[in-house]
This record gives structure tokens, sequence and C-alpha cells, in this order.
């Protein structure tokens, strides 16, 4: 299976996130990471992963503008999506909220079949390696799609 990791990033954070889904799956698929800018066809991803950090209680532009630009491909797709954000920190409390304005801005973008969703706690370039791990596991479990 040939999967794709399409992220973007301020300040590091769901870049490592990006590499390391990369480094945990590229042993049983084909696997790339590329930033939104970096590539510009989604035509040989069979399994699109999409990683966006939350700005100002959406997810970062340049991620919602590459779903956008990149719909009628994805119709095709099997896509997984993570988020990165502080609010996670505040559990159940916030469930509600960053289901209705970090990860439905996505999905509404999305035409394809999703086949997975995460949140992770992520702080500005700094990841806890609990996030990294579960980010690991999750990308893992995609690959029986
Ligand atoms: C200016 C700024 C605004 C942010 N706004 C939010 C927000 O509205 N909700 C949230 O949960 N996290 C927010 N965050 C936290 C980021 O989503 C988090 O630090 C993430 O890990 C950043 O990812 P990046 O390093 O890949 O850019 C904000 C961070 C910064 C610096």
């Amino acid at each position: 299976m040939k999967v794709c990791i399409v992220y973007d990033s301020r300040h590091g954070t769901t870049e490592k996130v990006a590499k390391a889904v990369k480094e945990a799956i590229e042993r049983y698929a084909s696997v790339e990471a590329y930033k939104v800018h970096e590539i510009t066809t989604l035509e040989d991803c069979e399994l699109v992963i999409v990683g966006a950090p939350i700005y100002y209680e959406r997810p970062l532009r340049s991620v919602l503008e590459f779903l956008e630009e990149h719909s009628d491909e994805l119709k095709k797709k099997k896509v997984a999506i993570f988020v990165v954000c502080f609010a996670v920190a505040f559990g159940s409390l916030v469930g509600w909220h960053i289901q209705n304005h970090y990860i439905k801005p996505l999905k509404e973008r999305i035409h394809g079949e999703i086949v997975g969703t995460l949140v992770l706690r992520g702080g500005i370039g700094d990841i806890g390696e609990g996030e990294i791990e579960k980010a690991k596991r999750w990308a893992f479990r995609l690959l029986d799609f």
C-alpha cells in the first residue's frame, strides 16, 4: 500500500508526528511524508494521512486549502486525519468543541472514505513521548483497512 502523509506545521510539532508515523509504518508500507506545498498530486496514494495543527480555533489554513484544492482526488482515497492542539489537555470538557471546531472543518472538505481520526496534545515544537507512541499505534492500525 502506498501511504502519503500530508501535513503542515508552524513550529515543528505536527512535523514530528508526521515523521514518527512515517518511521512507524515504513517497514510495512511504502510511505512518504510531505508538507502541503511539497506535493502536487495524490494520484499514487492509496491512504492519505492528513495532519493539521490548530491555530486560533481552527485547523491551520494551509491544510484546509490543500484539502479544497485536492477535493476531487480525495474522493477516491482512504483518508485519515490527525490534529495537534493544546485544548485536548482539558479532557472530556472540550470533546464536543474539538470535534466541531477542529475535526469537522477537515472532515467537511474530504469526500473520500475517512478511516480514522486522532487528536494529539502538542506544545509549540514540543510533543510528549506518549503522544508520539499513540500516533504510531494509530497509524499502524490504519494499515488494516
Ligand atoms: C498562536 C497560537 C495559537 C494557538 N491556538 C490554539 C487553539 O485555538 N486551540 C488549541 O487547542 N491549540 C492552539 N494552539 C496550540 C497549537 O495547536 C499546538 O502548539 C501545536 O502543537 C502546534 O503545532 P505546530 O508546531 O505543528 O505548528 C495555538 C498555538 C499558538 C502558538
